[in-house]
């Protein structure tokens, strides 16, 4: 497997000073605004923030993008608008991953010491990542595994936690089953591709011509090529069908999926993420095949279970691009194009 597909750090040449820290003010990128991410983005300065009782400080090193980046700074679909801010965004600091070292420790706080390494998803509390510093509860905190890079550890929860929590508690995946995973190049599909093999499952998984090399690499059984193949008219039925690039009705694809098995609606189109969601309850009722849609929801536990995956060598964050910090802009609309391959990472240093 080719962890680091573009081995550059997009826009780096411009200096590796690292950030300076003024008094109580940090580097942070922003938006105050819905739009795209290149007009919107900014680098701007934001206070640091300050230690409450149960959390912890870091000092950040690097983060990643995820699909749910590029969709709050455009404010899309609009029904996010509800919950991050009606006519502005709410948080004008997004980013969920990151990974760092400790620098301040709450006073109710155990278990993490000023100078521990650790990565996190405050997708839950906030977000934050994408700036110097960022305060989070220990609840979606983790130490990172100690052989891997800042990059790698940053470019892990998000991803591997949806990849986990929907294979294992929506699609109750287990050992001996058979597995569909489409979308399988993506951030999600390339760690939920190893995670099922981990758990013992025959994987199938679904990419485009250029990416079937890489996801043999990632270890799936059998590689489908959508480009050549409808999947539609795939003979093999599937215990789960793990949905990462649903942009078609659940509804065509159902056949795909054994009597007793779970069609699991992970990400894709507006419309197919509303049908799944409203119909999905519905048809399981009906037909005994269950439908499922899930939001993720990040915990130390779940984190915890994937860095000794990681630990184990089961599981790797496949890095497609590094981009330097003032160049998140860009590293957002690279993930909107709908074509990362693995995980894009922000190098905060740099
Ligand atoms: N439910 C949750 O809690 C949750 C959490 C995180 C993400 N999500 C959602 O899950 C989805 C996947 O996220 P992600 O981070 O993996 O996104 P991503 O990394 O941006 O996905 C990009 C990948 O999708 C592949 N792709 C694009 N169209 C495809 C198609 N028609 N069939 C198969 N593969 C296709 C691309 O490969 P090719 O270029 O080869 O087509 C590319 O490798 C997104 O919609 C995201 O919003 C949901």
């Amino acid at each position: 497997m080719q962890p680091l597909r573009d081995s550059c750090v997009h826009g780096a040449h411009r200096r590796r000073t690292g950030p300076k820290k003024v008094f109580d003010r940090m580097k942070a990128i922003v938006h105050t605004a819905y739009g795209a991410p290149l007009d919107v983005l900014r680098l701007s300065e934001r206070p640091i923030p300050t230690v409450s009782a149960r959390k912890v400080l870091i000092r950040i090193r690097a983060a990643s993008v995820n699909a749910g980046d590029w969709h709050l700074v455009r404010g899309v679909p609009r029904m996010v608008r509800l919950a991050f801010g009606l006519f502005r965004p709410k948080h004008d600091i997004i980013g969920s991953d990151c990974s760092g070292v400790v620098e301040a420790v709450g006073a109710d706080v155990e278990g993490y010491s000023v100078g521990d390494e650790v990565f996190c998803d405050a997708s839950l509390v906030g977000m934050g990542a994408f700036a110097e510093y960022i305060a989070v509860p220990v609840d979606v905190l983790c130490k990172k595994p100690r052989h891997i890079s800042f990059e790698a550890a940053a470019a892990l929860p998000g991803a591997g936690v949806t990849a986990l929590q929907g294979l294992r508690d929506y699609g109750r995946l287990h050992a001996g089953h058979r597995v569909l995973i489409n979308g399988a190049s993506g951030g999600v599909g390339s760690h939920a591709v190893q995670i099922a093999v981990a758990m013992g499952a025959h994987v199938t998984a679904v990419c485009s011509t250029r990416n079937v090399d890489f996801v043999h690499g990632l270890g799936a059984h059998e590689v489908v090529d959508y480009t050549k193949t409808d999947i539609t008219t795939l003979r093999s039925r599937f215990d789960v069908f793990f949905d990462g690039a649903a942009y078609r009705p659940f509804s065509a694809l159902l056949h795909l999926v054994s009597d007793a098995g779970t069609y699991v609606f992970v990400g894709g189109g507006t419309a197919t993420m509303v049908r799944a969601m409203t119909l999905g309850p519905l048809v399981s009722r009906a037909k005994g095949k269950r439908v499922v849609s899930f939001m993720a929801r990040a915990n130390a536990a779940d984190l915890r279970e994937l860095a000794t995956l990681v630990e184990r060598g089961a599981l790797t964050s496949p890095i497609d691009r590094l981009y330097a910090f003032d160049h998140t802009a860009e590293a957002v609309a690279y993930v909107e194009t709908n074509r990362a391959r693995g995980r894009v990472v922000i190098d905060v240093m740099a």
